[in-house]
């Protein structure tokens, strides 16, 4: 018995970036991106507009879907790897924002899997009475840390948040039924932002090079991102006892639609019951899974008690899934 997703909200900002568009930028086609990604589209904040706007936004859509008021809210967690600010965080930004009273208000850097590791902290917290509705936040502003001149990065990526409010179970068959985290950061530099923290701070030598933006080396990123998600996915079908026909709609983070297709093939479960959004919004990091979550609630996807699988894996490496009831 674990906490549940009592309400979920998504920000998706105004900018389209189509592949279209993208082949103007950079030597690149629609056809490579959407048969090596999936990706089709992704959205783009637009000038003015922060990534505490998008946790905003989300927030107040998830409260409301929850039946709830921004004043049950105890403890607002934000998983984002392009914060505001370095500090103070997005959380704290947002907080007033969305109309909080004076709470517990974080920010966690596990990059795309900030919203299930956001998950798994709001389930203890619940767990262990210290709190009883948990607004768990996955936001970003990629596009700001994109080298907009490296097609290796730059089609990939994409903005917005989504939101969830996480609240106590309904019975002891409800909520969070396995979960398992882990992170591997011996080979954290093959997905970073070398500059803009304190050991490469801000100077015109990190600008010149592009240090500030997202460095990647995809291939190898892959092959970690689908032995990691894998072996997630086994987990918590092992620990909780469940088969995959148990499953009614699997959820993964939405980096690339051949990671998705191994990972659901590990779980046992088939494409038609696998989220596919990534066409839509591109790789949104922390904010993938909830986005996904709530198309798939808007678009009736998700009923009461419906059997859920998610699973990421990002930079750190982080990864994580849980098996949860909707
Ligand atoms: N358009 C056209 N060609 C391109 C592009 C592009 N946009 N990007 C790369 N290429 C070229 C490469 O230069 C290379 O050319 P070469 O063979 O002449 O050298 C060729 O395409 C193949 O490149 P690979 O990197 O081997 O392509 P791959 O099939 O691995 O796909 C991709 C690349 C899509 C990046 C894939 O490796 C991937 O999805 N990696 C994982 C990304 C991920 O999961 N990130 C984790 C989470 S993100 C986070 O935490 C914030």
């Amino acid at each position: 018995m674990g906490a549940r997703i009592a309400g979920i909200g998504a920000a998706i900002p105004p900018r389209l970036l189509t592949n279209q568009d993208l082949e103007k930028l950079v030597d690149t086609s629609d056809e490579w991106i959407t048969t090596r990604t999936g990706i089709k589209e992704r959205h783009l904040l637009v000038d003015g507009m922060d990534c505490s706007d998008l946790v905003a936004e989300a927030s107040r859509k998830a409260i409301e879907n929850a039946g709830l008021q921004p004043e049950d809210i105890d403890v607002l967690i934000v998983g984002t790897a392009t914060p505001d600010t370095v500090f103070p965080s997005t959380a704290c930004w947002a907080q007033p924002k969305v109309g909080l009273r004076p709470i517990p208000s974080f920010d966690i850097s596990a990059a795309c899997s900030g919203f299930l590791y956001g998950y798994q902290l709001a389930d203890a917290l619940i767990v262990a009475g210290r709190a009883k509705h948990v607004l768990v936040v996955g936001a970003e502003a990629l596009s700001r840390v994109m080298n907009w001149e490296d097609r290796n990065t730059c089609v990939l990526f994409g903005d917005g948040a989504g939101a969830a409010v996480i609240s106590p179970p309904r019975d002891e068959n409800d909520g969070l039924l396995a979960q398992t985290w882990g992170a591997d950061g011996s080979v954290a530099k093959l997905l970073w932002q070398p500059a803009g923290g304190t050991r490469n701070p801000a100077s015109e030598a990190t600008v010149a090079e592009n240090m500030h933006t997202v460095h990647m080396a995809g291939n190898e990123v892959f092959k970690h991102a689908v032995k990691a998600m894998k072996r997630a996915v086994g987990e918590v079908l092992e620990q909780s006892g469940c088969t995959s026909d148990d499953i009614d709609l699997f959820v993964p983070h939405q980096a690339n639609k051949r990671i998705i297709k191994a990972t659901a093939d590990r779980a046992g479960v088939s494409m038609d019951k696998t989220l596919i959004t990534l066409h839509k919004y591109g790789n949104v990091s922390a904010a993938s899974i909830p986005i996904s979550l709530a198309d798939a609630a808007e678009e009736g996807r998700l009923k009461p008690g419906d059997l859920v699988l998610s699973a990421s894996f990002g930079a750190g490496f982080t990864w994580g899934a849980a098996l949860y009831r909707w």
